[in-house]
C-alpha cells in the first residue's frame, strides 16, 4: 500500500516537472498522448518535413524533432512565382484548433504545397497534427515571403518549368 502510495507520488511530481518544463518553452501540454503520437505518425508518413523543415530530406528524416517544422529559406520557382514552406510552429502559435481546420479545409497554398492532401485529411488526422504541433511549440524564424511571378527571389531556388 504505501510502496503504491510512493509510486505514484513519483509519477505525480515527474508529472509536475514536465509540465513545468513545457511551461517554460511556451508550449502545450499534450491533449491525449495517443492524438499526438498519431499526428507524429502523420506528419511523418504524409511527408510535411521534406519541405517545412530545412534539411530534413538531405538528412534521410534524422533531424531531432525539436527541428521540425519551423520552415526553409530555399524557394519553389515557377509560372505562380516564388514560394516557400512556411514556419508551422509559429503558424499555427496563436491558432485554436477550430481556425486550424478552417484553414486546412480552404487553404489554397501555391505549388508545390499539397493543399488538396490537406483538404482530404478527416477532422480527427487534422486535429492529431495540430495537437503534435502545438505540443512542439513555437520555435525558429518565419520562412521568407512569397515573391510573385516576374519578383527576383534573393535566396537559392528550386526552379520548375516556365
Ligand atoms: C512539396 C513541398 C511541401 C510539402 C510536402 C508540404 N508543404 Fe505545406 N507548404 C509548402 C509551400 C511551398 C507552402 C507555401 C505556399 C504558398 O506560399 O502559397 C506551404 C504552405 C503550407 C500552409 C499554409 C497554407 C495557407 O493557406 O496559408 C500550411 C498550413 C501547410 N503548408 C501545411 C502542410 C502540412 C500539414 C503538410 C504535410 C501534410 C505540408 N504542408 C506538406 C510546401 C509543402
Amino acid at each position: 500500500m504505501t510502496r503504491a502510495f510512493n509510486f505514484m507520488s513519483i509519477a505525480a511530481l515527474a508529472m509536475l516537472a514536465v509540465s513545468a518544463e513545457r511551461d517554460a518553452i511556451g508550449a502545450e501540454p499534450a491533449t491525449g498522448a495517443a492524438q499526438v503520437q498519431r499526428g507524429r505518425y502523420l506528419v511523418q508518413i504524409t511527408g510535411c518535413n521534406d519541405c517545412h523543415t530545412a534539411g530534413y530530406a538531405q538528412s534521410g528524416g534524422k533531424l531531432p524533432e525539436k527541428d521540425w517544422l519551423t520552415g526553409d529559406s530555399i524557394g519553389w520557382n515557377g509560372p505562380w512565382g516564388t514560394t516557400y514552406a512556411i514556419n508551422l510552429r509559429l503558424f499555427i502559435k496563436d491558432m485554436t484548433a477550430a481556425q486550424w481546420l478552417a484553414v486546412a479545409r480552404t487553404t489554397t497554398g501555391r505549388p508545390p504545397m499539397p493543399s488538396p492532401a490537406l483538404q482530404a485529411m478527416t477532422d480527427a488526422d487534422l486535429l492529431s497534427i495540430y495537437h503534435f504541433i502545438r505540443t512542439l511549440g513555437p520555435a525558429g524564424q518565419p520562412a521568407p515571403d512569397y515573391v510573385p511571378p516576374g519578383g527576383q527571389p534573393v535566396t537559392p531556388v528550386v526552379r520548375f518549368p516556365n
